[in-house]
């Protein structure tokens, strides 16, 4: 009965995963399984309890350091659908709802043409739709969090379909309750967004305003009446990020990589005004609770990362927030030169460095 029910499941054991992450990066899961449906991931969570396997949840791979050896079950979102409702009564808002397999960017551009907006800032970030809430994906001056209206989630242990609400998901920079009391216990399956049938674009965020041909220091003083005058829409401002990002990042698929490897660090004030004493150049980003986000790009530039290999793993030349395969890296590997990174920026600035990408595996 259990082996009728599974065989529709395409269960495979031993795969190799290294091209199902963007740091390309060997591994081996001991099982694996891409689910289209939701139904198909029921039954896959089901076979998992069953034989009392771990499971683990894999999007685009783009935000992962994958171990050698992945125990129990991998499971791949393949889950495809959007849908469009009305939002609030009285306001332009529209509700739109993809499931977890959705790529992100593509979902991003089909809202953008059906002329709902407010997901521009997020154009070209890799990746599906499920994972965006669990670092509550940001940039270009905008995260997830600010269009978030709800999740769906099956709990793993039981099966069981939860809905998340905003306050639910603990949102914080590049962080959730995912990442937190709730990490590992559930896979997402939607993500409901709110956004706007009336342009409000953003471009205060300095590179982007660049990008666009805005004067610095003029960005931050224009009032939105001004930007719409000068025609600046939504669309130009999804391109004008995408000409950035493309500018600052390396492609995945050229030069392995996982995006930023740290989180840029919030430090006291008191902490920062003490770094600017020795060091003037120091970016700072001030908070509104009163503490100051420092890039932890220029941290590591300056103690010397930048280009630095050892052995197949490395340091981006143009970006040091970069960590990238240079050909044979494996995840232990490049768990150790964050290390030593993330001591050196301890002893010369005091500075706690946290990895951004999560670990899959060992
Ligand atoms: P994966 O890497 O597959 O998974 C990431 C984590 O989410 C894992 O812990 C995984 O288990 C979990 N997960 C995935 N799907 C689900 C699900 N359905 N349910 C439960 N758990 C799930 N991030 C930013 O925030 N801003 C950026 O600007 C940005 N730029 C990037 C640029 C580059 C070149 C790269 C390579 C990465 C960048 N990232 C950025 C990081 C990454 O794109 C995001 O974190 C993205 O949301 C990861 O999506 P994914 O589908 O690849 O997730
Ligand atoms: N910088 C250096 N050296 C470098 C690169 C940058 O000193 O090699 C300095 C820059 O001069 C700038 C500062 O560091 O003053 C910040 O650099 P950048 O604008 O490139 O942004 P970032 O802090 O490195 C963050 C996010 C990105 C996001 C961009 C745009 C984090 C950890 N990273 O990068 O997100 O795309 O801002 O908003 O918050 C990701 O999370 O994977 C990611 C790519």
């Amino acid at each position: 009965m259990l082996g009728q029910v599974f065989k529709a499941l395409n269960i495979a054991t031993n795969v190799n995963l290294l091209p199902l992450n963007t740091l390309a990066l060997p591994g081996r899961a001991e099982f694996f399984c891409r689910v289209n449906s939701n139904d198909e991931l029921s039954e896959a969570l089901a076979y998992a309890r069953d034989r009392g396997l771990s499971v683990s949840v894999l999007g685009g791979g783009s935000n992962v350091i994958v171990g050698e050896a992945v125990a129990g079950l991998v499971i791949q979102m393949a889950t495809r659908g959007i849908d469009r409702g009305p939002g609030a009564a009285g306001t332009q808002d529209i509700l739109w709802t993809a499931a977890a397999g959705e790529n992100w960017h593509q979902f991003v551009l089909h809202t953008l043409a059906n002329n709902s907006y407010g997901l521009e800032n997020l154009s070209l970030i890799p990746g599906l739709v499920g994972a965006a809430p669990i670092q509550n994906i940001g940039a270009y001056g905008l995260e997830l969090s600010e269009r978030f209206t709800r999740l769906e989630a099956l709990e793993i242990s039981s099966g069981k379909s939860l809905t998340f609400s905003k306050s639910d998901c603990q949102f914080g920079y590049r962080d959730s309750v995912f990442k937190q009391s709730a990490a590992g216990r559930f896979v997402i399956t939607s993500v409901t967004l709110s956004l706007s049938e009336q342009p409000n674009v953003d471009v205060s965020y300095p590179a982007l305003a660049s990008a666009l041909g805005l004067k610095q220091g003029q960005q931050s003083a224009i009032s939105l009446r001004k930007i719409i005058a000068q025609q600046i829409g939504p669309q130009q401002v999804s391109e004008a990020v995408c000409r950035v990002r493309r500018q600052k990042l390396p492609d995945p698929a050229v030069q392995p990589n996982a995006g930023s490897f740290f989180k840029n660090p919030l430090v006291s004030e008191q902490h920062w005004q003490r770094l600017r004493q020795t060091y003037s150049q120091l970016p700072a980003y001030p908070q509104p609770d009163g503490g100051v986000k420092l890039p932890a790009a220029w941290l590591i530039e300056q103690a010397g990362w930048k280009g630095v290999s050892r052995g197949a793993c490395g340091v981006h030349r143009e970006h040091s927030l970069v960590l990238i395969n240079l050909g044979a890296c494996r995840g232990k590997e490049l768990l150790l030169l964050a290390a030593e990174i993330i001591a050196d920026i301890k002893q010369r600035f005091d500075v706690d460095l946290v990895i951004e990408p999560q670990l899959i595996g060992d």
